[in-house]
């Protein structure tokens, strides 16, 4: 009866590590889209950025204290008008990295009237697919003096 319980307990372990396991895929990559603004200053031109990045650690992306390394982001959009940022909905697209790689992905126009996390279709970045969902518009990781605002993810 002993050894009976002992390998209940063992199999409740099991399955709690079999649950906790999921969370070690968002240690793989992913690739987000962001909106950034300018952290401002007198007298320097602002810009509001719209970019691509990609991130080998996928956690690395929505971490506030870190900074993507340019090999690692694609401008797909640049604006000298406040808060205007690239469409990244209502068709195919894609952007190129200095690496040579490019992503593309074809959102559909009324994603952002959908819950935060929905489904918007895959991207690519010729090597193989990944699932695209909106995000939360939360603050994301600084890139060039601009802080990024997540608008959606690939992973
Ligand atoms: C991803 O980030 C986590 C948390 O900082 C770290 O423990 C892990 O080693 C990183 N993985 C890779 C592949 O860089
Ligand atoms: C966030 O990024 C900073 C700078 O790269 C790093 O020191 C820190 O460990 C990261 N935090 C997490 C939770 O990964
Ligand atoms: C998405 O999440 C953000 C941050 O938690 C929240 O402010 C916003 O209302 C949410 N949007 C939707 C459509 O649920």
């Amino acid at each position: 009866m002993v050894g009976l319980m002992k390998f209940f307990a063992s199999a409740a372990l099991l399955a709690q590590s079999a649950l906790a396991s999921p969370a070690l895929a968002t240690r793989g990559e992913g690739i987000h889209l962001f909106n950034c603004r300018p952290f401002g200053g007198a007298g320097v031109p602002q810009t509001w950025l719209s970019i691509v990045v990609y991130c080998a650690n996928d956690s690395d992306c929505s971490n506030l204290s870190y900074s993507p390394p340019s090999d690692n982001v694609c401008v797909k959009g640049t604006s000298s008008s406040s808060e205007v940022y690239h469409i990244w909905e209502g068709s195919s697209q894609s952007c190129t990295f200095p690496t040579g790689v490019t992503f593309s992905w074809n959102i559909p126009s009324n994603a952002q009237s959908q819950p935060n996390y929905s489904s918007v279709g895959s991207g690519s970045n010729g090597y193989r697919s990944f699932a695209g969902h909106k995000d939360d518009h939360t603050a994301g990781p600084s890139y060039n003096y601009h802080s990024c605002e997540k608008v959606y993810y690939y992973v």
